[in-house]
């Protein structure tokens, strides 16, 4: 089995009837987008509520037949879990993610949960987070140059502007912003690093994500098997 979908699987169980759940971008949230629909579909969770965190997200949902069930943040009073994936973790449940340039979306529905459930595949597990995948940053696109300049000269490294195929110029996120990926010079602690890297102006979010908010981990394995921690 796929390793990402035996941890979206294993999500399933920690939504409820009635529940308002947050949804995650990536492949491997998008799993579990599609097995929660199954669910809901096949009469075993009733009553639930979807927020997503990315507009690939949302068209997601509504392709699936669920666009009746998709709220915003302004029409809901809370959020009773969030299942989202991640681009690394560590075992302190910190976490990089961003990858998708979803990052800024993703911390406001993940953080304001109750619980908090991030589901990977082994390869995203790493010894300290930040490790190998640059630390995305989402910014505000008059900022960057500065933003840039304060990143590499205050702590060292390199911080580029994102690029994707499909488009010429820079990623633009949901949000109207660009993305800089961000390789600090040395190892940072990832909850000092989120604190301090957030208050650069023209900073609009980190994604560097602190496992104090995390509920819980679901490492999905080749054999179909999952570790939570
Ligand atoms: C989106 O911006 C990211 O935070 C994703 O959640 C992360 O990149 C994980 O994606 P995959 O599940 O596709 O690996």
């Amino acid at each position: 089995m796929d390793p990402k979908l035996a941890a979206a699987k294993a999500a399933l169980k920690y939504v409820r009837s009635g529940y308002v759940v947050g949804v995650g971008s990536g492949s491997t949230a998008l799993m579990f987008l599609t097995e929660l629909a199954k669910a809901i579909k096949g009469g075993e969770l009733s009553g639930v509520r979807l927020i997503a965190t990315s507009t690939e997200t949302e068209y997601e949902i509504v392709r699936l037949g669920l666009g009746d069930l998709l709220r915003y943040p302004w029409q809901v009073g809370h959020i009773d879990v969030a299942v989202d994936g991640a681009d690394e973790v560590d075992r302190g449940r910190n976490l990089i993610k961003g990858g998708g340039g979803a990052l800024t979306r993703e911390k406001i529905i993940d953080y304001w949960a109750s619980e908090f459930i991030v589901i990977v595949d082994e390869s995203k597990l790493v010894d300290k987070v930040p490790s190998t995948h640059p630390i995305p940053v989402e910014v505000v696109p008059y900022a960057w140059p500065l933003v840039k300049a304060r990143l590499e000269g205050d702590y060292g490294g390199s911080a580029e502007l994102r690029y994707s195929s499909g488009k010429r110029g820079p990623v633009i996120t949901d949000n109207g912003n660009y993305i800089i990926d961000y390789k600090p010079k040395s190892m940072i602690d990832p909850r000092e690093g989120e604190r301090i890297i957030k208050c650069i102006p023209g900073i609009v979010e980190v994604g560097l994500f602190s496992g104090l908010k995390v509920t819980k981990v679901i490492v999905g394995k080749r054999d179909g098997s999952v570790n939570e921690f």
